[in-house]
């Protein structure tokens, strides 16, 4: 397995590999990589003849009081975890690189990108957008992975993709959790042993929220409430938002007469974590505990 640092070392890795019509697949991450990650790069694996992973702590979507400078940077075990889940190459650009000066492109997909994260977060998903149509250029690959753990982050990407007729396809892999049901996440490492078991709050809510809709509620106000009261009850929790919204335009909706999701975005101390889980008439046991 290869480790590149620039665009002309990627591209010269991957034209051979396009010319000679081997499927390319894409893993961007921002590294400090997890059990989510590799979920990733082994399902890219199965269905892509060769793999890249992109590991790359993008700037530009993270606001200005966010933990860009502290966010976990663990390169050489990356590289090892890449070559073990079965990458061909990894790029591990710098900032320059990908923002050399000059740079100021802009990519506001609108839409789902506007609720939500979009909310707490002003600028995150331009930032999302952004470096990932450039990843999509930079590789020019057959498809690209994203975990279901940034639920919205998804759907934003497949406006992006739809709305540009960008020529890749997307493909969601399911949450990774820990053994007690905490979803995988690089910021899970924030967490000190007393956050970590209050951490199990998120799974507590979801989990409330598909009981109560399996007992046959289907207002979302009431599984909103639930969620909240369940997280209002953990004293290191504070909740920036725990709704019940369409599953792919994240809209509100009264009540779950169609796809539906229960999204999460709460802080433990200083942490802010997100999770996820879907709420079908199939009702599926999404949080496995
Ligand atoms: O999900 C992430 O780790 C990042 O948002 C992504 C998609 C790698 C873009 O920087």
């Amino acid at each position: 397995m290869k480790l590149v640092h620039t665009i002309k070392e990627l591209r010269d890795s991957t034209a051979p590999v396009r010319q000679s019509g081997v499927g390319i697949g894409l893993v961007p991450t921002m590294g400090a990589l997890h059990e989510g990650h590799l979920a990733l790069i082994r399902r890219a694996k199965e269905q892509c003849g060769f793999v890249g992973v992109c590991v790359f702590v993008n700037p530009t979507q993270f606001g200005p009081a966010e933990d860009f400078s502290r966010y976990p940077r663990t390169l050489p075990d990356d590289v090892r975890a890449c070559e073990q889940a079965g990458a061909d190459i990894v790029f591990a650009p710098d900032v320059d690189e990908m923002y050399p000066p000059g740079f100021s492109a802009t990519v506001d997909v609108g839409g789902v990108s506007r609720l939500l994260e979009g909310l707490h977060r002003p600028g995150h998903f331009n930032g999302v957008t952004t470096v990932c149509l450039k990843l999509f250029n930079i590789f020019q690959a057959d498809r690209a992975y994203f975990g279901q753990k940034d639920y919205q982050q998804l759907q934003v990407i497949k406006q992006l993709v739809r709305d540009l007729n960008i020529p890749i396809e997307i493909v969601p892999v399911g949450i990774v959790r820990e053994p007690d049901g905490l979803a995988m996440s690089s910021r899970n490492r924030y967490l000190n042993p007393e956050e970590r078991r209050a951490a199990l709050v998120l799974r507590d809510a979801l989990e409330a929220a598909l009981s109560t809709y399996r007992n046959g509620q289907i207002e979302t106000e009431a599984l909103e409430r639930e969620m909240s009261a369940v997280i209002a009850a953990q004293p290191l929790a504070s909740i920036d938002y725990a709704v019940v919204v369409d599953a792919e335009t994240l809209q509100h909706m009264d009540r779950i007469n169609r796809p539906a999701a229960a999204l999460l975005a709460v802080r433990i101390g200083a942490t802010r974590l997100i999770d996820n889980c879907l709420i079908t008439q199939e009702m599926p046991n999404i949080v496995k505990l």
